[in-house]
């Protein structure tokens, strides 16, 4: 070998270069290992997060004086170029180019030329990849929470058409007490109004500048990652910035991910439960509600069927979302500092469920509340209530059998007695075959002789419903301010 060698690249270095990395790469990769470690297919969806970031990352470039005016106005006409170009779908994803950042790196040069390659100055895919997936996440948030208030709203309204009508309240799916069907559905508008809270609280975290970072140990430029932050509204209520405070943990943390993920799965835990609920209230066997035709499945064999195929799938569903939280939190736990390619793998599980999400929580605003007319803005199509077919179930099972031990109760009778006492009526009435209130004054005065003719009033659903007025009671006054809490609230997006 000759001392003046000059150095030439091999035919594979060659190639390797082509594919976008340096001429350190000796032989290019084989296309199974390409399909192996490529996300673009997955993660273009991030396409305008990653054009968001890279137009502000190249404003600071600019304001800090390390990229020239000329350069900055390039980039962002070429960024601009390229968002017409996804959005229009003629823009060529490519698999050789691995992912959604490379992709867009690479046709921003292919359209400017030099000043592409100086976008990436001060940057890493890591800090830009995290800060990707952030922007992403905050606005999918937005958009989940307006639909769990839309959800809210829609079980707000059919329980203030509902408040009079009485259900059996379960334990153990066991007939309890009277309750009012509006109470019940309200029970879900305070679960789907935390699942609210919550998002919120995770949008907080997720809102959070990655980018500043570099690969992991920050940058030897003078970069303003608060302009950064200020331009992708990563702020708090007051507008201060918010910047993750070690380049370690802004590139590798997935913790918001993993707190979104686990949200969702409460949302889809709430979402299940009243499925379930749904599903049994239309069976045959209750006949309590009816949803509309539109949410329901024929069978292929059984003529008379209609399965409430949209609340089954949505119970399914919920193992899919927690099984996503299985997933990210798993993805994380052996992870060393900082970013490790294991991340990639954020996305579909991520993508996965505000997708379930969002469309689960449309069907449900729907499928319950019915739509509004744009014109009347009256709703209609949401569930159908049958109060007697609840109503009558109520009167089977003893639901008011409480009612008439806090009745001996005020009669002066200790709590423990007049229970054993009514459990003595109980018995009775279930060998007649009636219910408490269809026994006689005389053969209920035998179980205690302090019974009076009111014990009547006290024995009926009605009765039973309104002596529960205290906070939080199922008592129809309850209810009412109840109802006029969430409405003022909900009114307010709030
Ligand atoms: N596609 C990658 C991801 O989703 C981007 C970051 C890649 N960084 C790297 N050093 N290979 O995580």
């Amino acid at each position: 070998m000759s001392e003046n060698h000059t150095y030439q690249p091999s035919a594979n270095q060659l190639a390797a270069k082509e594919h976008g990395w340096s001429a350190l790469f000796t032989e290019p990769m084989s296309d199974l290992v390409k399909r192996y470690t490529a996300s673009v297919f997955f993660d273009q969806r991030l396409w305008r997060a990653d054009i968001a970031g890279s137009r502000a990352h190249a404003h600071m470039l600019h304001t800090v004086g390390i990229l020239s005016a000329e350069d900055e106005a390039a980039i962002q006409r070429g960024l601009q170029q390229i968002s017409e170009e996804i959005e229009s779908g003629v823009f060529e994803w490519q698999l050789d180019l691995e992912d959604v950042h490379l992709n867009i790196e690479a046709r921003l040069t292919a359209l400017i030329g030099d000043a592409g390659k100086r976008l990436h100055t001060g940057r890493s895919r890591n800090d830009q990849v995290a800060t990707d997936v952030r922007l992403w996440l905050r606005d999918e948030i937005d958009g989940i929470h307006a639909l769990l208030l839309d959800v809210q709203t829609a079980l707000v309204d059919v329980a203030s058409r509902n408040i009079e009508v009485i259900l059996p309240g379960f334990t153990h799916l066991q007939v309890a007490q009277p309750v009012s069907f509006a109470h019940h559905l309200l029970a879900y508008v305070e679960m789907f109004k935390r699942d609210a809270e919550r998002l919120q609280d995770v949008r907080r975290r997720t809102n959070t500048l990655p980018l500043g970072a570099a690969a992991l140990a920050g940058t030897s430029y003078p970069l303003d990652r608060a302009l950064v932050a200020k331009t992708l509204g990563m702020v708090d209520a007051h507008g201060v910035p918010q910047i993750c405070q070690n380049s370690l943990d802004a590139v590798s943390d997935r913790d918001f991910a993993i707190e979104f993920t686990a949200a969702a799965s409460l949302v889809m835990v709430h979402i299940s439960r009243l499925s379930e609920e749904l599903i049994i209230w239309m069976s045959q066997n209750f006949g309590f509600i009816r949803i509309a035709d539109r949410f329901t499945t024929g069978s292929s064999i059984m003529p008379q069927k209609k399965n409430p195929d949209v609340p089954e799938l949505a119970r399914g569903k919920t193992g899919r979302v927690v099984g996503h939280l299985m997933g990210l939190i798993t993805l994380m736990k052996g992870q060393p500092l900082a970013y490790n390619k294991d991340n990639q793998e954020d996305k579909e599980p991520l993508f996965d469920t505000v997708d379930t999400l969002r469309d689960t929580l449309r069907i449900f605003a729907e499928m319950i509340g019915g739509q509004v007319d744009a014109q009347t803005g009256q709703r209609a199509g949401g569930i159908t209530v049958n109060a007697a077919a609840m109503e009558q179930a109520a009167l089977r099972g003893y639901a008011t059998a409480t009612d008439l031990a806090d009745y001996l109760v005020k009669k002066g009778l200790p709590f423990r007695d007049a229970h054993e006492t009514v459990a003595h009526a109980v018995r009775i009435a279930i060998e007649r075959g009636v219910d408490l209130s269809e026994l006689e004054l005389q053969d209920l005065q035998r179980f205690n002789s302090a019974i009076e003719a009111d014990v009547f009033e006290a024995l009926s659903l009605r009765g039973s419903l309104n002596a529960r007025n205290t906070l939080g009671g199922t008592a129809p006054a309850q209810i009412r301010l109840q109802i006029a809490a969430h409405q003022e609230r909900l009114a307010a997006r709030a």
